[in-house]
């Protein structure tokens, strides 16, 4: 057999990989998967597009596609990006599989071996895969409870010229925080003429649970970055659903074209069947309707994650309450270990993910991220209980403590 490829040849199984394969027992309660809840879907608005599609579309729907999206949707997501203040005049926008997709084509677009990134510690996993994948030299940036820690951020810049950063403002993934306007407006100014590709992630940006964070979510890209160079980058996969693999990036030109390059030889289009359908639910105004409902679902399951957590966990347990989003974070006392904590779960029925999968360094375990978002309700305080029962064999005291 020929040799596998040098980018390749380190990737191996992962031990939360092989624990979780024990994790699918029926009865074990999931804080796991940081996905939609499969009982919210608007399965109803999207039996009635398909049903009333006109037979026009329905072809166009079965047919290849512009690499760049389908134009009827194009136009749809600009107007609903600039009504966030996006700058989609200036810019171009581009429909990509999943923004996952999107993150792989800038992989490609900017990173040779060895380039330095820069991602918050911690971070989206599939964004830390991207960046290995293009061999690039990672470096995380700790994340502090109103975002990224500015001031470790300028000391790296000091000293090193990295190509990328990558940063999650809006309900991270992991850590489920929103970033201060105060920490968006150093960001921009500390990397104003710093010739290096700013790349914002705003999967979760729609999934607010007050008014109060919702005036938080502006993006990074609506706001002044002159000198700058920035790529934005949404999803379809939290506000209708990640089967319909739909995802976009919005870029300056210069970088647009090259990426729709690199896209044409990737899959040439993204699927002009989900396309259509996601077109027809924002037109008809379901998305407005449907992110009211989910909003309101997601803020229940994690107010009830909150109330267990208070109850339940030790006092050496911190986190932050999030204020939107799929995910809680938990700090443990630096000595506990969390996969030991996840054997112990796992065993008594309940199962999570550990810290140091979203280390960019896959180093730092005393943290765990649960997700609230794919739950039933009903089994939130149980499941809770479980975690905190096998933390609590570690520590000794049982108040809690929350960091806000
Ligand atoms: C922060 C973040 N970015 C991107 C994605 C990927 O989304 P998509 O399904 O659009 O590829 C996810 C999915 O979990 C995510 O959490």
């Amino acid at each position: 057999m020929p040799y596998f490829s040098q980018t390749v040849q380190h990737i191996r199984s992962s031990e939360i990989r092989d624990l979780m394969k024990l994790a699918t027992r029926p009865d074990i309660i999931s804080f796991a998967g940081g996905m939609p809840n499969n009982d919210l879907f608007p399965i109803e608005e999207v039996d009635e597009i398909i049903l009333n599609m006109n037979p026009g579309i329905k072809k166009i729907a079965f047919q290849y596609g512009p690499t760049d999206g389908y134009p009827p949707l194009l136009e749809t997501l600009k107007k609903y990006l600039k009504s966030k203040g996006l700058p989609v005049d200036s810019h171009r926008l581009m429909i990509t599989t999943g923004s996952l997709q999107a993150i792989n084509i800038l992989g490609m677009e900017f990173i040779d071996p060895g380039d330095l990134v820069l991602t918050e510690n911690p971070s989206f996993i599939g964004g830390i895969a991207v960046f290995k994948a293009f061999q690039a030299n990672i470096k995380g940036i700790p994340l502090e409870h109103d975002g990224i820690d500015i001031n470790d951020l300028e000391k790296v810049l000091k000293t090193d010229q990295p190509k990328l950063l990558y940063v999650i403002p809006n309900f991270h993934n992991p850590a489920g925080i929103i970033y201060s306007k105060e920490k968006r407006i150093r960001l921009l100014e500390l990397l104003k003429d710093k010739n290096i590709l700013l790349l914002e992630d705003d999967a979760y940006n729609e999934l607010y649970f007050s008014e109060k964070s919702k005036a938080l979510t502006k993006p990074l890209m609506a706001m002044n970055h002159e000198g700058v160079t920035m790529v934005y980058t949404g999803s379809f996969s939290k506000i209708l659903g990640p089967g319909f693999r739909l995802g976009w990036m919005l870029a300056p030109p210069e970088i647009y074209e090259k990426a729709q390059i690199i896209k044409q030889g990737i899959d040439a289009c993204s699927p002009n069947f989900t396309q259509v359908i996601a077109n027809e639910f924002m037109k008809k105004g379901y998305l407005e309707q449907y992110l009211n409902r989910i909003r309101k679902e997601y803020a229940e399951r994690k107010q009830l994650m909150q109330e267990a957590l208070i109850k339940y966990m030790p006092e050496e347990v911190k986190w932050t309450e999030p204020e939107g989003g799929f995910y809680f974070w938990l700090q443990l006392p630096e000595n506990i270990d969390a996969t030991g904590i996840l054997k112990e779960s796992i065993d008594k029925g309940a199962v999570f993910v550990t810290g140091k999968t979203f280390d960019p360094e896959g180093q730092r375990n005393n943290y765990i991220r649960l997700a609230f978002s794919n739950m039933n309700k009903k089994d939130i305080d149980k499941g809770i209980g479980i975690i905190a029962n096998a933390i609590k064999s570690r520590v000794t005291s049982n108040k809690y403590h929350i960091i806000s």
